[in-house]
């Protein structure tokens, strides 16, 4: 039995009060809580005051491992999470070959074991022809079915097809909703264009509104679990804020949130991504979304693409960009700005995800629960920098921000991942189990 003794920690409950202790974690619990433990462990940290919070499950990454591991590999994907304070992640199944069978999840798990330093878990992709395997692959967090094309070869747009998904089976299922017809034809419409502006043309709200409104209504049909990936425009918002069943779920992205259309303007296709950045309404109301409980929580959509790739410009260059290890402090230093409270970061970051996903014993400091914790510096403010990325395409939309937040310590089950900037290559996470 391993134990780490946490020192003088500003611990934060998750109603959002902290509480000055101590906290013990043995056997990759936290096994006590106290003002003041006498406990000998075999490692000691002195917090001096800093503010300890749950691990963030990021329940939305694509760390390319296997068939494009020039971007990430599930090692590196996993050091840049901890990096973030980011102790679990659920992994996207449009790798090459993709996720669509037991044995391309058994494949990626053992390379996970191998290799990552945080907690991992994998979704399930659908195709038009896979409906056994969607229902059957274990363990699985979900069924990734990809609306419109993006990224890779994954697509379920025809009607009959998606039907079929929600009508059999029972275990969550997440969308990424674009309208995959509405695509195509804008995409014609504005063929020849080369401001990637236009990308948020093509791929308009309506496109996102259409999709979201289809798949809400199968779920609503078949009482089906269903989690909308990425929600980006006003209109989703509303749709989902009139009629979200028990069992519906949704997400937005720190990309959407703190990124609009008019970054297009400094920072080109490095903001591309799918679905599109929007106006800065949208924004705000994906934000009141957040705050009233119509979304549920965050997650980043980490999808690394290199600079090279980045440049190729639009609308050859691919979408999306990295996010797993900025999340945090983005959002810490919203908190500091005063546009969300502790609470809600603890909702919207740890136990959000881990409820929506059904992962037991994860996302509050509480005793007994799984000891994944990250230790943050909200006294000092330091820029975003790509040098200092660890996701191997070195790069970050968020470049040059001033953020407060950067985790110290990265703890994943009891074990120090994250050791004030160095990564301890020996730590293991585990996979994540999901409840029934
Ligand atoms: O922009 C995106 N990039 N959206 C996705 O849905 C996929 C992702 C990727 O894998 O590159």
């Amino acid at each position: 039995m391993t134990s780490l003794l946490i020192r003088n920690a500003s611990i934060a409950r998750p109603d959002g009060s902290t509480f000055e202790g101590d906290l013990l974690c043995a056997d990759g619990r936290i096994a006590r809580i106290a003002r003041r433990l006498g406990a000998e462990a075999d490692e000691t940290i002195d917090a001096a005051g800093k503010l300890l919070l749950p691990g963030v499950i990021d329940a939305q990454v694509h760390f390319r491992e296997p068939g494009r591991e020039y971007k990430e590999d599930l090692a590196s994907g996993a050091r840049a999470a901890v990096k973030g304070g980011v102790t679990g992640f659920l992994d996207m199944p449009n790798t090459d070959p993709p996720t669509v069978s037991q044995a391309a999840l058994d494949d990626k798990l053992g390379r996970a074991a191998e290799k990552c330093v945080a907690n991992y878990g994998f979704f399930i992709g659908a195709t038009p022809d896979n409906l056994d395997e969607i229902n059957r692959a274990a363990p699985a967090c979900g069924i990734k079915v990809f609306m419109g094309a993006s990224t890779g070869s994954l697509l379920v747009d025809r009607p009959e097809d998606l039907e079929r998904i929600f009508a059999n089976g029972t275990r969550l299922i997440a969308v990424h909703a674009e309208d995959e017809a509405r695509i195509r034809a804008r995409a014609g419409e504005f063929a020849g264009r080369t401001d990637p502006a236009t990308h948020s043309l093509v791929r308009d709200n309506e496109s996102a509104r259409l999709a979201t409104a289809r798949a809400l209504a199968l779920a609503q049909k078949y009482r089906r679990r269903l989690h909308v990936l990425h929600l980006s425009t006003r209109e989703e918002v509303e749709l989902l804020r009139r009629d979200k069943p028990a069992w519906v779920t949704a997400e937005a992205t720190p990309n959407h949130l703190f990124l609009d259309v008019r970054d297009y303007a400094s920072k080109g296709t490095l903001v591309q991504m799918n679905p599109p950045l929007r106006a800065p309404e949208d924004s705000a109301a994906l934000w009141r979304g957040l705050r009233d409980g119509t979304i549920d929580f965050i997650a980043t959509d980490h999808a690394p693409h290199t600079l090279e790739e980045k440049h190729r410009g639009y609308p050859q260059a691919p979408s999306g960009m990295p996010g797993v290890e900025t999340s945090l402090p983005l959002m810490l230093t919203a908190y500091k700005d005063g546009r969300c409270t502790l609470a809600e970061i603890q909702k919207w970051m740890c136990w959000g995800p881990a409820q929506a996903y059904r992962i037991p014993n994860k996302g509050k400091i509480v005793e007994g629960w799984d000891a994944d914790l990250t230790l943050v510096d909200m006294d000092s403010t330091r820029p975003v920098r790509d040098e200092d990325m660890l996701t191997k395409v070195r790069w970050s939309p968020f470049s040059g921000r001033e953020l407060v937040g950067w985790p110290i310590y990265t703890i994943v089950g009891g074990a120090i991942a994250y050791d004030k900037g160095r990564i301890r290559e020996g730590v293991r996470g585990k996979a994540l189990q999901f409840q029934i």
